[in-house]
């Protein structure tokens, strides 16, 4: 019996390690308290219902997404709507997040087990028709829901995760800093640049991986001021891949100024797009980038809670 059931996903942002992790290297990604719920309804045959915001070649590459996860999940006969209260296009993984709801909605109307690896399987092969390439780091992220090092060694079929627990609260406010190429746009023009210099973009690879290994380490040992400045020397490496600009190293700087222990762009990059600082108390933060016109928000994406 066909009983539908909504799903959700998770956003995310990558604390450290985005792009190197296309080329094997860990990342230490996190899931937002905010991201998209498929809602579901029942219907002669499975569809989505794909919102009107959602133009172009996006729209027809989530019509495509979606037939992919329609047949892996055995195509139970729901229409989904989808909600989402995450900035699209922003670097905050809202296409994988919308992978991760309609897999686990369509997997669970089918009557079929939603475990995160099952989840992620079926948002990875969406994920594919929007980015090309992808890590898979975005939407194993939204599906495992907790702090994670991912990696995904070359030729690997699948990235492995490993959870992360923080005995602190882990704060971070998000600011947008204006639009951005796509990713595929901006993973490309890396990888053209990579191919060109291949020895001096590895070694800066390499270096944006070790710098995610130990700001893991800091997470674990409740050190926030390491875990900063991880943060601080990752957004200068991301900087070197010219991945940064003049919108997302003033968002950088005034995150700084407002009391961030590190800051750096998330996601792709580029032109502009998320940038986050990491915070003890983001409240005062919050407050001050606001009257300064920024929009933001803040999250808290690991560690315990308060009751
Ligand atoms: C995008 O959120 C993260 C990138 O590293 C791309 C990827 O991992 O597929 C830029």
């Amino acid at each position: 019996m066909i009983v539908p059931q909504p799903g959700f996903g998770p956003g995310k942002v990558i604390l450290l390690g985005e792009h190197a992790v296309v080329y094997g290297h860990p990342a230490l990604a996190a899931p937002l308290e905010w991201g998209v719920v498929a809602r579901p309804l029942l219907s002669d045959r499975t569809s989505l219902v794909v919102p009107d915001e959602i133009r172009g070649k996006s729209r027809a590459a989530l019509k495509r997404a979606f037939a992919v996860a329609a047949k892996r999940c055995g195509s139970p006969p729901v229409t989904l709507f989808l909600e989402s209260d995450l900035p699209v296009s922003m670097g905050l993984g809202s296409s994988a997040a919308v992978g991760v709801a309609c897999a686990r909605s369509l997997l669970l109307s089918a009557g079929r087990s939603a475990e995160p690896e099952e989840v992620a399987r079926i948002a990875l092969e969406m994920e594919k028709e929007f980015h090309g390439t992808p890590s898979g780091v975005d939407h194993t992220t939204s599906a495992v829901g907790q702090l994670i090092e991912f990696r995904r060694k070359p030729g690997a079929p699948a990235g492995k995760a490993r959870v992360v627990s923080s005995p602190k609260p882990l704060k971070v406010v998000i600011a947008l800093a204006g639009t951005r190429p796509s990713t595929r746009v901006t993973v490309q023009g890396l990888r053209e640049r990579a191919a060109r210099w291949p020895e001096r973009y590895e070694r800066i690879f390499q270096e944006i991986g070790r710098v995610a290994l130990e700001g893991a380490r800091s997470v674990e040992a409740g050190d926030l001021d390491a875990l900063g400045d991880a943060m601080n020397v990752n957004q200068g490496l991301l900087s070197a891949l010219q991945l940064s600009s003049s919108s997302i190293e003033e968002m950088v700087q005034r995150l700084r100024a407002a009391g961030a222990l590190g800051a750096k762009l998330t996601g792709a990059g580029g032109d502009g797009g998320a940038v986050i600082g990491l915070f003890a108390n983001p409240k005062r933060a919050l407050a001050t980038l606001r009257r300064q016109g920024v929009h933001c928000f803040d999250s808290q994406v690991a560690g315990p809670r308060a009751k």
